[in-house]
């Protein structure tokens, strides 16, 4: 694992976005796995800003979202369809109908249609995430299993907890979510890990010099073969 600290979100955010603008700079038609929450917006805005100053062609970077609450309306301004609209394809600056996002109807098959679509597009390039406070990627939460795949899942308490804040009351956070599984997710043949702030330096810590158990779902990213961690100090004090 490549483990880069820096002192502002501001520079964490143009080291992470350079190393998808590189990306998309050997392959026109590159594949980028996008994670929403608070940690990615800066590093999706830096994405944008470097991609417009080297005037570089984005027009066919193809996208899929991890994620997406189940019962949510795509038009609903807290789904992760409108999350992801608004903070990856208008930051990046991408094409919002090749930017592909996980049915949260509960529609049936909706899971198996996900993970084909990722293989018809050759598989994810590099894929942004965050960390949820409890360790979990995507919605796998804590007792995911390492070869999950796309799949409806149960929301932990403290995920609903955390993620409240963008709903008016706790109760309106839906309790399930369609999330590509870790499996799904270790398949990326590259791993961006965004952290930042101090609320995420257990996990973190957990995640990098913890004991690897499924309890903690970042604890498996060390398995993988080619993750960069971009933290900030705060994230980075547990270590
Ligand atoms: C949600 C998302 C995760 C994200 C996490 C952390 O639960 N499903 O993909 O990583 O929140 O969000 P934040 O970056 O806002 O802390």
């Amino acid at each position: 694992m490549h483990i880069h600290v820096f002192s502002s979100e501001a520079e964490l955010a143009e080291a992470a976005a350079g190393r998808i603008v590189d990306r998309v700079r050997q392959d026109a038609g590159a594949v980028v796995g996008l994670a929403t929450g608070s940690s990615p917006v800066a590093v999706y805005a830096a994405w944008g800003r470097q991609a417009r100053a080297a005037g570089l062609d984005q027009s066919g970077v193809r996208g899929f979202a991890l994620d997406e609450y189940l019962g949510l309306e795509p038009e609903d301004p807290r789904s992760y369809h409108a999350v992801i609209r608004r903070d990856a394809v208008a930051g990046a600056g991408l094409d919002a109908d090749l930017v592909r996002i996980p049915d949260g109807s509960g529609a049936p098959g909706a899971a198996e249609a996900y993970e084909q679509a990722i293989r018809d597009a050759g598989g994810i390039d590099v894929q942004v995430l965050g960390i949820g406070r409890n360790g979990h990627l995507g919605f796998n939460e804590p007792g995911a299993a390492a070869d999950s795949r796309t799949r409806v899942v149960e929301l932990a308490e403290a995920t609903i907890e955390d993620n409240a804040r963008f709903f008016e009351r706790a109760d309106d956070v839906p309790t399930e979510a369609i999330t590509q599984g870790l499996g799904t997710i270790f398949e990326a043949r590259e791993l961006l890990v965004i952290a930042v702030g101090a609320a995420k330096a257990a996990a973190v810590a957990a995640a990098i010099e913890g004991e690897e158990t499924e309890l903690v779902p970042a604890s498996r990213l060390r398995n993988h073969a080619n993750v960069h961690w971009f933290i900030d100090e705060a994230a980075a004090s547990g270590l």
